[in-house]
C-alpha cells in the first residue's frame, strides 16, 4: 500500500471510534432503573435512589408522562404503605416503619396498552452511632503496635469511611465500598502505628463518616480521641554497687538515670525502709542523705520509674566502725643493714572492709606497701637512706576515695659511716686572692662525722670562712669519721690572683733610672770619685728589688699550682 491512501483508511477507524463513545449506553431488558424512554412516555420513580432511616418513612412517587389522563399506575414494595394518593399521571405512596435494610420499589404505567415499569432501590440507614478508639496504652520509643477503632452497627457498610488521625495529620482512611452487606454491621479499622518521642501527648483520633448523598444525609462522629502516651527508658539506673560508710559518718547517694522520657520518677530504699531523696533540676539524680548509728550491711535500692516502666538498682552500703590505727616499730634506731619489724594494725573490733598499710616518708622513698587486712607486718633492711624517714601506718577502704586514718609517725635513725661525695666536698675548689672563702667539705653519716682536713700535714680549718691567700694553693686531705667508721677525700684547692701589668713596672724603673742618672750626673762631679763604689752598689741593690716582677714568666709562677692572672 501506497503512503497516500494510507491515511485517509486511519481516518475512516478514527471516525468509527468516536462515533462509538459518542453513543447512548445499550439499554437493559425492562424491567429497568427509572426514567427509560418507551414508545412515547417516560415513567420515572422519585426520588430515584431513596434512601430512609431505618424503622422511618419515606414518600414515594411514580410519575409518567403519559399524555391519557386515565392511564393507570402503581408502585409496588414489599413495605407497608400509607396514604396512597392518586392524580393525573402521577402515584405517591409514604412508606412507613421501614424496617428493611434493601427493599426493590416497582413502578409502573400503563399507557395506550403499553406498560412500563421501572425500579428503585430502597435503602434504609441506621444513625451512625459514636466510634470507639480502643485506649493506647503507654509506648515505648520505637515501638510498633495497632490502634483499633470500630464502628458499632453500621448500616449499609459500603457508605461508611473511617478516618483514622494523630496531631493535625492523617493516618489511614478505610473505605467500604466493596462490602454487599446491607444489615448492620460492626466495622473494625486498624492501623499500625511507631512511636517517637515527637508524639508524646498528641492526640489518635477516629472519624466515621456515613456519606448517603445526594438523595440522604451525610453523618460523621468522632471517637474520643486516645491520647498517645510514649516512653524511653533504656537502661536501669546508675547506683555505686557497693557504698563505705563510717558510722555516723553522713554521706551522699546517688542515684542516677541517664536516658529517660518524658519523666522519671524515682523511689530509694534502705532495707525495705523508704528513704528521703532530693531529685537533681534536670530529673536525672536523685540524691540522698545517708548516715547509720550502726556497722553493717545495709540493701540500698534505687527503683526508677517512666511511663509503665520500673527499672532498680541495688548497692551494698558497709556501714564500718573505724578505729586510729597503730604502728609498733620494733626499734627506732638501728645500723644500717640491721631488720626491722613494722606492725601496722587496728583495735579488736574494727570492721573487715577496712585494710592498713605502712606508708614511709622521707629518706630514700620507699613505696608503701600494698593494702592488706589488719593486723600487717613488714620486715625491712634498713638503708642509709632510710635514716630520717617517716613510718606511719595508715587504714582505709581501698577505693572507696576517702582519706585514710594515719597513727602518729615513728621516725627511724639508721647509723652508718661517714660518706663524702662531690657535692658535700667538691674535689676542685677556686678561690680569688683576697676573698673571703671557705673550704667545702662535709660528710654524711649517722652520727654526723667529724671532719678535718689538712695541707702537707697542717690541719686547716673546715667550713670556717677565710681570706684567701696564694699560698692556700694545693692539695688537702679531708678525712671524715664517726663511730662506724672513716672514710678520706682529696681537695684540690687553686688560687686565682692578679699581679701589675710587667711593661708599667719596667717603665717606672726605667724612669726611676733616667731620674737617678739626672740626678748623679747633678751631683756626680763632686761625689764621683768618693762614692762610685757606693752608688754601683745601690743600684744593683735596686735592680735586684726589681728583677722578680719584671723578669719572671707566667711558667715560672707555677709550681706551687697558683695561675697569675694574664698581664698586658
Ligand atoms: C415497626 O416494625 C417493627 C417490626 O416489624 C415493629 O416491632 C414496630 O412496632 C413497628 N413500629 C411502628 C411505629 O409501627
Ligand atoms: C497489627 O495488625 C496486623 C493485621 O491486623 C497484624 O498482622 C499485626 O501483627 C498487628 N501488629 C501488632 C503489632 O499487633
Ligand atoms: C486531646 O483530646 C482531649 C480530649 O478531647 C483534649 O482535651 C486535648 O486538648 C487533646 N490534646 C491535644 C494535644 O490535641
Ligand atoms: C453509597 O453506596 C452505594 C453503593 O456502593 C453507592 O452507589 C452510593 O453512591 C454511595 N453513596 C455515597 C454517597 O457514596
Ligand atoms: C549532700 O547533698 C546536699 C545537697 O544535695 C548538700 O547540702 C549536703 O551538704 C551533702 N552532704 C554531704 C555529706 O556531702
Ligand atoms: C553515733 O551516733 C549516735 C547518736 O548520735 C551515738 O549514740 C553513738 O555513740 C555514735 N557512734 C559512734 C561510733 O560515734
Ligand atoms: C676552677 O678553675 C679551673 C682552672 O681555671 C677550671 O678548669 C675549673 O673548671 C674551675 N672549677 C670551678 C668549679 O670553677
Amino acid at each position: 500500500m501506497r503512503p497516500s491512501a494510507l491515511l485517509p483508511a486511519l481516518c475512516a477507524l478514527c471516525a468509527l471510534a468516536a462515533g462509538r463513545h459518542a453513543e447512548p449506553p445499550v439499554p437493559s431488558p425492562s424491567p429497568h432503573p427509572a426514567g427509560r424512554l418507551q414508545a412515547s412516555f417516560e415513567v420515572s420513580i422519585e426520588p430515584a435512589a431513596p434512601v430512609v432511616e431505618h424503622g422511618g418513612s419515606i414518600r414515594l412517587t411514580c410519575r409518567t408522562t403519559c399524555p391519557d389522563p386515565a392511564a393507570k399506575g402503581n408502585l409496588e414494595t414489599s413495605i407497608r404503605k400509607h396514604n396512597f394518593q392518586s392524580g393525573p399521571g402521577e402515584t405517591s405512596v409514604e412508606l412507613i416503619n421501614v424496617t428493611e435494610w434493601h427493599s426493590r420499589v416497582l413502578c409502573f404505567y400503563t399507557c395506550a396498552g403499553v406498560r412500563t415499569t421501572v425500579w428503585a432501590d430502597l435503602v434504609a440507614y441506621r444513625a451512625l452511632e459514636q466510634p470507639v478508639l480502643e485506649p493506647v496504652p503507654w509506648m515505648e520509643e520505637g515501638e510498633s503496635r495497632n490502634v483499633t477503632c470500630w464502628v458499632p452497627a453500621v448500616a449499609p457498610v459500603r457508605n461508611l469511611s473511617v478516618t483514622l488521625g494523630w496531631g493535625a495529620e492523617t493516618l489511614h482512611t478505610e473505605t467500604f465500598e466493596h462490602d454487599a452487606r446491607l444489615g448492620p454491621h460492626r466495622v473494625l479499622v486498624t492501623h499500625g502505628i511507631t512511636a517517637r518521642r515527637r508524639h508524646h501527648g498528641q492526640n489518635v483520633t477516629c472519624q466515621a463518616e456515613l456519606s448517603l448523598e445526594p438523595h440522604g444525609p451525610h453523618l460523621s462522629s468522632d471517637a474520643v480521641p486516645a491520647a498517645l502516651a510514649v516512653y524511653e527508658f533504656p537502661a536501669d539506673p546508675e547506683l555505686d554497687p557497693e557504698i563505705h560508710l563510717e558510722v555516723n559518718e553522713t554521706a551522699n547517694v546517688t542515684c542516677a538515670i541517664r536516658t529517660f522520657f518524658p519523666e522519671a520518677h524515682f523511689t530509694l530504699s534502705l532495707d525495705e525502709q523508704p528513704l528521703p531523696a532530693s531529685v537533681s533540676e534536670d530529673g536525672r539524680r536523685a540524691v540522698a542523705e545517708l548516715s547509720l548509728p550502726q556497722p553493717g550491711a545495709f540493701r540500698l535500692l534505687c527503683a526508677g520509674r517512666v511511663g509503665p516502666k520500673e527499672r532498680r538498682a541495688q548497692a551494698t552500703v558497709h556501714v564500718y566502725s573505724f578505729p586510729e590505727p597503730q604502728l609498733h616499730v620494733s626499734t627506732a634506731s638501728l645500723a644500717a643493714g640491721e631488720e626491722v619489724t613494722v606492725q601496722c594494725a587496728l583495735p579488736a573490733g574494727h570492721s573487715s572492709p577496712l585494710r592498713v598499710r605502712v606508708r614511709v616518708r622521707g629518706g630514700g622513698g620507699r613505696p608503701p606497701t600494698r593494702w592488706d587486712p589488719s593486723p600487717l607486718r613488714w620486715t625491712l633492711v634498713a638503708r642509709e637512706e632510710d635514716d630520717g624517714a617517716e613510718l606511719t601506718c595508715e587504714a582505709a577502704v581501698p577505693d572507696a576515695g576517702k582519706a585514710p586514718k594515719t597513727s602518729a609517725p615513728v621516725r627511724l635513725a639508721v647509723a652508718y659511716g661517714p660518706r663524702m661525695d662531690e657535692a658535700g666536698c667538691p674535689r676542685r675548689q677556686n678561690w680569688t686572692e683576697g676573698q673571703e672563702v671557705t673550704l667545702r667539705c662535709s660528710a654524711r653519716g649517722n652520727p654526723l662525722p667529724r671532719v678535718q682536713c689538712a695541707q702537707h700535714g697542717r690541719p686547716f680549718p673546715v667550713a670556717e670562712p677565710q681570706t684567701a691567700a696564694r699560698a692556700h694553693a694545693g692539695t688537702y686531705l679531708c678525712r671524715a669519721a664517726n663511730r662506724l667508721g672513716e672514710t678520706e677525700r682529696v681537695v684540690e684547692v687553686l688560687v686565682d690572683y692578679y699581679d701589675p701589668p710587667v711593661l708599667l713596672a719596667v717603665l717606672v724603673v726605667v724612669a726611676v733610672l733616667v731620674a737617678a742618672i739626672l740626678a748623679g750626673t747633678g751631683y756626680g762631679i763632686y761625689y764621683r770619685k768618693k762614692k762610685i763604689r757606693e752608688y754601683k752598689l745601690q743600684e744593683k741593690q735596686r735592680q735586684l728589688e726589681m728583677q722578680p716582677l719584671a723578669g719572671r714568666s707566667p711558667e715560672a709562677a707555677a709550681p706551687n699550682g697558683s695561675v697569675p692572672a694574664a698581664g698586658p
